[in-house]
C-alpha cells in the first residue's frame, strides 16, 4: 500500500494577523512548520511527501527543508483557498494512498499516524477527530439560537484526513464542478456519498490558527519534549 502524504501551507494565517503567513512562526525556537513535518520523517510506509506552499513562498519552504535537514520530495504551489492547494498538490501524488494534512497542526503524534495507515487497510476513507466538549449551537444570522445539537453526535474534525487518491480527486473534481466550496477534505467525499471513518484522535492535535492558540502551542511542546 502506498501511501503520500500532502502538507497544506500555503495560507496566509490572517487569522492570526501576524503579518506573515503562521507556520513561519517561530514556537520554542522553530517554525511552525518545521515542527509539522519532523513528525512524518523516517516512516518506511510513507511514500511521498509533498508540500504545498504560496508561490511567493516556495523558496522559503526549500530554505527551510535544507535548514533543518528535513526529507521533502516536492514543492508546489498552492491556491488562494485551501481547496485549490490541496486540488493542485493532489495531481502530485503518485501513491494509491494520500494522507492530508495542515502544515498548521504541529502536534500530530507520529504513532497517531501509524494507527491512522493501518486503517486504511479495512477503509477507504478516514479522519482524525476528538469529541466535541463544549455545547454547539446551530444560530441563524440574528444570532439568535435555532437548535441545539445533541453532543453526543458532534466530533471536532482535525487533519490527517487519509483517502484512497482516485476517491479524493473523484470528490475534489466533483466539488469543483459544482462550485462547492468546503472547509476540510472529508466534506468533499462525504457529497459524493462516501462513507468517511473518524479514528479517535488527540485533543493535543490542535490546528494553529488565533493569536491564543500559539499560548497552548508553546505548553503543549513542553510537555512533549518531557515525555516523548
Ligand atoms: N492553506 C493552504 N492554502 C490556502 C489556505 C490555507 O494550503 N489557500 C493551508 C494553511 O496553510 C493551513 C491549512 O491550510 O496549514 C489550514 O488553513 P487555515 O488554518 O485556515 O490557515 P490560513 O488560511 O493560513 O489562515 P487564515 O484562514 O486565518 O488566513
Ligand atoms: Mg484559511
Amino acid at each position: 500500500m502506498s501511501c503520500g502524504i500532502l502538507i497544506a501551507a500555503a495560507g496566509q494565517g490572517k487569522r492570526m494577523g501576524a503579518g506573515i503567513n503562521k507556520q513561519f512562526l517561530n514556537i520554542n525556537g522553530k517554525p511552525i512548520l518545521v515542527h509539522t513535518l519532523e513528525k512524518f520523517q523516517n516512516k518506511d510506509w510513507i511514500n511521498e511527501i509533498i508540500i504545498v506552499a504560496h508561490p511567493k513562498e516556495l523558496n522559503e519552504v526549500r530554505r527551510l527543508i535544507q535548514k533543518f535537514g528535513l526529507s521533502v520530495d516536492k514543492i508546489v504551489p498552492g491556491g488562494n483557498e485551501r481547496q485549490e492547494s490541496i486540488q493542485n498538490g493532489l495531481s502530485y501524488i503518485r501513491s494509491d494512498w494520500v494522507m492530508v494534512h495542515d502544515g498548521a497542526r504541529p502536534f500530530i503524534d507520529p504513532k497517531l499516524l501509524d494507527k491512522l495507515y493501518i486503517q486504511l487497510q479495512t477503509k477507504e476513507a478516514v479522519v482524525l477527530g476528538v469529541p466535541t466538549k463544549d455545547t454547539i449551537k446551530i444560530v441563524d444570522e440574528t444570532l439568535y439560537i435555532k437548535h441545539t445539537p445533541d453532543r453526543k453526535s458532534l466530533w471536532a474534525i482535525q487533519t490527517p484526513q487519509a483517502f484512497r487518491l482516485s476517491i479524493l480527486k473523484e470528490a475534489y473534481q466533483k466539488a469543483k464542478e459544482d462550485g462547492f466550496l468546503g472547509t476540510d477534505d472529508s466534506s468533499l467525499v462525504e457529497r459524493i456519498g462516501m462513507k468517511v471513518h473518524i479514528l479517535e484522535g488527540d485533543y493535543r492535535n490542535i490546528k494553529i490558527t488565533t493569536p491564543e492558540d500559539l499560548i497552548w502551542a508553546k505548553s503543549i511542546l513542553d510537555e512533549w519534549s518531557e515525555f516523548k
